[in-house]
């Protein structure tokens, strides 16, 4: 049997240079398959709004669609790590108060080990408040999309000289609060490579580039499920909405026809 992994497992990973894989899941049965394959880390991303729920962005999601998603993605995942999102209005609102209860909620009722929040060191005394609780917090750096109001769209981050000072202080910011990993969501692969140079804690990229330490993608993209779009990041290493389409309609051919159930499928 192998060991749940722990923040310390991503650690002593970014020492010896080993690469650490990430990727999205929203219920029990995705979270057991990505576990199964020996995944690090599922997280339970508040993409789950768009890619699951079928909202236009991930703003709607509320702290209990995170927790009632985690319990079925924690049931399914015996030794990958599992972070949960601290969705929109959960943590940013100058309560740190709230940001520790909300974290609390996603641990103790949803079962995930962590939890991820997006921004830069504007969230310094929330992530010390979390992990001051006892809950390990990985943040989030670049295309931050809980702020698309704010940015406009979903473009790349960090493109001019300012941006990317910014952006490489607010990683050292997040380092020195004590988050445990950050996501490098959508930004110049030189950068993201800079970034993960200059901090001793792991970056998983998305849309970075192959210079972080780790890689996550949204798994209902990678495996071609959700239709909608596709990021230019996602390389898409299958085509199940093509297989389930086909699927459906041979069963719905099946039932119109009368070939379906068989006689040996009944009792
Ligand atoms: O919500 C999410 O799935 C994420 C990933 C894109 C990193 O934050």
């Amino acid at each position: 049997m192998t060991a749940k992994k722990t923040i310390k497992t991503l650690e002593q990973k970014k020492q010896v240079n080993d690469k650490i894989t990430m990727l999205t899941a929203y219920d029990y049965p995705m979270a057991k398959v990505i576990d199964q394959v020996g995944i690090d880390l599922i997280l339970v991303g508040d993409s789950l709004g768009m890619v699951v729920l079928g909202y236009e962005d991930t703003l709607k999601v509320t702290v209990e669609d995170m927790i009632h998603h985690t319990k079925a993605v924690a049931r399914g995942a015996e030794n990958s790590l599992v972070v949960a999102d601290l969705p929109f209005m959960s943590y940013k609102v100058s309560n740190l108060a709230k940001a520790v209860e909300s974290a609390g909620r996603l641990v103790k009722e949803g079962g995930a080990q962590a939890v991820k929040l997006e921004g830069g060191s504007e969230l310094v005394a929330e992530i010390e408040a979390v992990i001051k609780a006892g809950i390990p917090v990985m943040g989030h750096l670049g295309l931050t999309p809980q702020a698309i109001n704010q940015l406009g769209d979903y473009s790349v981050q960090g493109k001019d000289y300012r941006a990317a000072k910014k952006l490489i202080e607010d990683a050292k910011a997040l380092e020195a609060a004590g988050v445990f990993a950050i996501v490098l969501e959508c930004i110049p692969a030189d950068l993201a490579t800079e970034v993960s140079e200059q901090i001793s804690v792991p970056t998983i990229g998305i849309g970075a580039g192959k210079g972080c330490d780790g890689q996550v993608l949204v798994t209902q993209d990678m495996l071609g499920i959700f239709s909608d779009f596709t990021p230019k990041f996602v390389r898409k290493y299958a085509e199940l909405n093509q297989q389930m389409l086909a699927a459906i309609k041979g069963y719905k051919e099946d039932v119109e026809k009368g070939k379906f159930p068989a006689v040996e499928e009944g009792f």
